[in-house]
């Protein structure tokens, strides 16, 4: 065993390790900068649409306008579900799954219905995740209509990719509005870096397994609530504390008993995430246009941002700031989605940075396979069970 003084350094939590190098994203923690292949986010969440931004970064350039029609078309086309997974579905809704254990598992399921599931060329890795990104959104619905016995709404060829999200999910279609709101919703968590979920994405693909398997790496990390569960857990968090008037003593109680404010800290972001400041804003238009609970979540929000940065700054800890998480809530309530169904439209979306992350990786491949420091002992006697104390 290596000696104290030559013990090899252990990068827990592989804090400042580069895996790969990347054309896709790029974050600058330290100046709330968020660029997609160079793009900046803010940009992008004004001008853009999810199925632009998908295209970009599968290609690593905007669409020009044919282009982008026949890439909105083919992700319409792969919007239909086999009969057999929306049973899947349906069979674990009964069972009480949580949204993300569904999605993970119809997404699995579907590798099954893919005749080229195992062909690991590049063309067929993009049809491949185009089908998955297509259908993600159909299986949420699927499993958000059976929850409250409500019939399966097969999805339209006609609406973009969120709009036909958004009818699918309440039989309706949505307002020029509620469609921005979800577009901006789906360009803000379409790719960022390496992440605990891309990472372990990447781990599958280094094996040169398929994509399918790839993306179900994802969800499974994705699920945490350290990771994507975060909003989901600010959402509870929020609902807790009722009101704004009772921010104050819940802040002092909850640093006092240690516990984290969901919502809130990055381990890339040391200044304002710049996703969470473009949500921020969209949800204070959402509070005017729909009171209610928008608005209560959103005055929560707001005071709860205010007294808490106030105390990490008071600590010297200016670096725990809000991010995406911490804002979404807001919107996703205006849009009738409930707290469970939160990381499966972060997962929905994110499916395209797993992917195109994949399929770079594919372009100059290498095993995934770090170390770990053993640091039992060796060379034990094996003792019989029945002589054991
Ligand atoms: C995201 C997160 C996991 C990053 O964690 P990390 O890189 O391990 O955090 P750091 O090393 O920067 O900070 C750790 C310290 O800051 C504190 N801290 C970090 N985020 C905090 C938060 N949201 N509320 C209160 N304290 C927090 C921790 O208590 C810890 O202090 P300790 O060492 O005394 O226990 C963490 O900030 C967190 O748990 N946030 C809440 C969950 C969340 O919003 N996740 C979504 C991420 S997109």
């Amino acid at each position: 065993l290596a000696s104290q003084a030559e013990k090899p350094k252990v990068y827990k939590g592989l804090e400042g390790i580069y895996v790969t190098e990347t054309r896709l994203s790029y974050i600058d923690g330290l100046h709330s900068k968020l660029y997609y292949v160079g793009y900046p986010i803010e940009a992008l969440a004004k001008n853009s649409t999810y199925e632009e931004v998908a295209f970009l970064l599968y290609f690593l350039r905007l669409p020009r306008k044919d282009e982008l029609d026949l890439f909105k078309a083919l992700m319409a086309e792969a919007r239909e579900l086999p009969e057999d997974v929306l049973n899947v579905v349906k069979k674990m809704v009964s069972l009480k799954a949580h949204p993300m254990d569904i999605l993970r598992t119809a997404v699995s399921y579907l590798a099954a219905y893919d005749p080229e599931v195992g062909v690991n060329t590049p063309e067929s890795n993009l049809r491949k995740s185009l089908r998955i990104l297509s259908k993600a959104p159909s299986i949420i619905a699927a499993m958000y209509r059976f929850s409250r016995n409500l019939d399966y709404i097969p999805p339209r060829k006609d609406l973009s990719h969120v709009e036909n999200f958004l009818y699918m999910l309440h039989d309706k279609r949505p307002t020029e509005f509620e469609t921005k709101v979800m577009d901006t919703i789906f360009i803000l968590h379409a790719e960022h870096g390496m992440n605990a979920s891309a990472f372990a994405s990447l781990v599958t693909i280094s094996t040169l397994s398929d994509i399918y398997s790839a993306v179900v790496s994802g969800i499974a990390t994705l699920k945490g609530p350290l990771h994507g569960g975060a909003a989901e857990a600010a959402y509870y968090q929020f609902k807790e504390i009722g009101s704004p008037d009772k921010v104050e003593e819940w802040v002092q109680k909850a640093l006092a008993s240690k516990r984290r404010i969901m919502g809130m800290g990055h381990r890339v972001y040391k200044s304002y995430d710049p996703r969470a400041k473009i949500m921020r804003e969209l949800d204070g238009e959402i509070a005017k246009i729909y009171g209610g609970e928008p608005k209560l979540l959103y005055e929560i929000a707001i005071k709860l941002e205010e007294v808490a940065l106030r105390e990490f700054a008071e600590k010297g800890r200016m670096d725990i700031q809000p991010n995406i998480d911490y804002y979404t809530p807001i919107a996703y309530t205006a849009l009738g989605i409930p707290p469970e169904y939160f990381t499966t439209i972060f997962t929905a979306s994110r499916i395209v940075g797993w992917t195109a992350k994949a399929m770079e990786y594919l372009k100059d491949p290498r095993l995934i396979r770090p170390l770990d420091l053993y640091v039992g002992e060796l060379d034990k006697e094996y003792v019989p069970i029945d002589k054991r104390g």
